[in-house]
């Protein structure tokens, strides 16, 4: 299949692309803004074999240049950090909801097949159950207001123009080249660097954990095998609350409890997300990476990758990281 791979220098999109050159021998362009969370490092091992195109999404020129001889999108492209939405909301108007209008126009125009990909996050929190693709609409966050709002345009672009559209949202995602602003991988570099473990508020809200690989697999099942104008849910197998998951994290990287850090809770937390994914995986798909088994492989991947994040620790990042949290990284 001939892809374009928006948000493709990212966390999950490059673990896509990565999947689909593995597996299905696709023919895939990347298109990405390279925004601080997407870097060419993400591509390293595949990048001679794809079309890079640099540019954003929220750009029709760059996506004419990018769309040519495809015969799908799938978008990953988006600001996807609930913090940063909170202190900066508008580049996540741009980019989510502009963004995605200038790809589903792309899209209409050639009669190309789109696959967007969303998140738990649009049905806000939930205190016991499970959300279904059926569940209402209640985002939080102007990260996750933004991510419905796309989703409703998308699905506007099957009812109006009957554009073969399918929405795939997945719950949180885990894994190697994950940017450390997220709380697994800041929680491993901190605790590798025996730096302080800063948990929000009483550290008890729930988040349902899927290893980064299982929902590029539910992805590629959705565009493959989903009914056009359809939703599919892609949840992990475990939840967790979050004190659970930094306690695993520091005994898998030797350290003591007493780095954990209590700090001030996020405006507007989420206590409980969690997905049904019965429809995906009438399709066939199914997780095969418990959280056990892909946090031991996560912490071990982070442990022997200082060459890719040693350079984020710098700039930017520093300086997000002390206005943030209100201290500095140790140095
Ligand atoms: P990420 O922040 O790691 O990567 C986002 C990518 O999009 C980066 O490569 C960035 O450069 C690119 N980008 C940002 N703005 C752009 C623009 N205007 N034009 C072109 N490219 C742009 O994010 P991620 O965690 O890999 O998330 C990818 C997608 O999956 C997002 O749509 C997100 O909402 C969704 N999602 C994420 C999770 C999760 O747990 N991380 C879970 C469910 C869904
Ligand atoms: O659920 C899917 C979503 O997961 C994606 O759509 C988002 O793009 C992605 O960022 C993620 O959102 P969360 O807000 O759930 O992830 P984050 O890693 O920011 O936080 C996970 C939990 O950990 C949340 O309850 C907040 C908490 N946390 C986070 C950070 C960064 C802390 O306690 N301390 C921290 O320093």
């Amino acid at each position: 299949m001939r892809l374009l791979v928006c948000g493709g220098a990212g966390f999950i999109g490059s673990t896509f692309v990565r999947l689909r050159l593995r597996e299905y021998g696709d023919d895939v362009t990347v298109l990405d803004k390279l925004t601080y969370a997407g870097r060419r490092e993400n591509l390293h091992d595949v990048i001679d074999n794809i079309r890079f195109v640099h540019g954003a999404i929220e750009d029709p020129a760059a996506v004419g240049a990018a769309v040519i001889e495809c015969d799908a999108i799938v978008n990953f492209a988006a600001e996807t950090h609930v913090d940063r939405s909170i202190s900066g909301p508008e580049a996540f108007i741009i980019t989510n909801m502009q963004g995605t209008h200038v790809l589903l126009e792309a899209a209409r125009e050639r009669g190309l097949r789109y696959v967007q990909v969303s998140t738990d996050e649009v049905y806000g929190s939930i205190d016991s159950g499970s959300f279904t693709e059926f569940s209402p609409l209640q985002p939080s966050s102007p990260y996750s207001a933004t991510k419905c709002g796309a989703d409703l345009l998308v699905s506007s672009y099957y009812h109006t123009y009957g554009l073969s559209t399918t929405i795939c949202r997945g719950s949180n995602n885990y894994g190697p080249y994950q940017y450390p602003e997220k709380l697994i991988p800041l929680m491993i570099l901190n605790a590798l660097a025996g730096d302080h473990l800063p948990v929000y508020g009483d550290g008890r809200n729930v988040r349902n954990w899927l290893y980064v690989e299982d929902f590029g697999h539910g992805i590629s099942y959705a565009l493959a095998h989903g009914a056009p104008g359809e939703t599919y849910n892609c949840g992990g197998p475990d939840e967790c609350e979050n004190i659970d998951v930094v306690r695993q994290i520091l005994s898998l990287t030797g350290r003591e409890d007493s780095l954990i850090e209590y700090v001030k809770d996020r405006p507007g937390h989420d206590r409980r997300y969690s997905l049904a994914s019965d429809k995906l995986r009438a399709l066939g798909w199914t997780p095969r990476v418990d959280f056990h088994e892909g946090i031991a492989r996560t912490v071990d991947w982070y442990r022997s990758n200082a060459w890719w994040w040693e350079p984020i620790r710098t700039g930017e990042y520093l300086e997000y990281y002390e206005r943030h949290y209100g201290r500095a990284l140790k140095p």
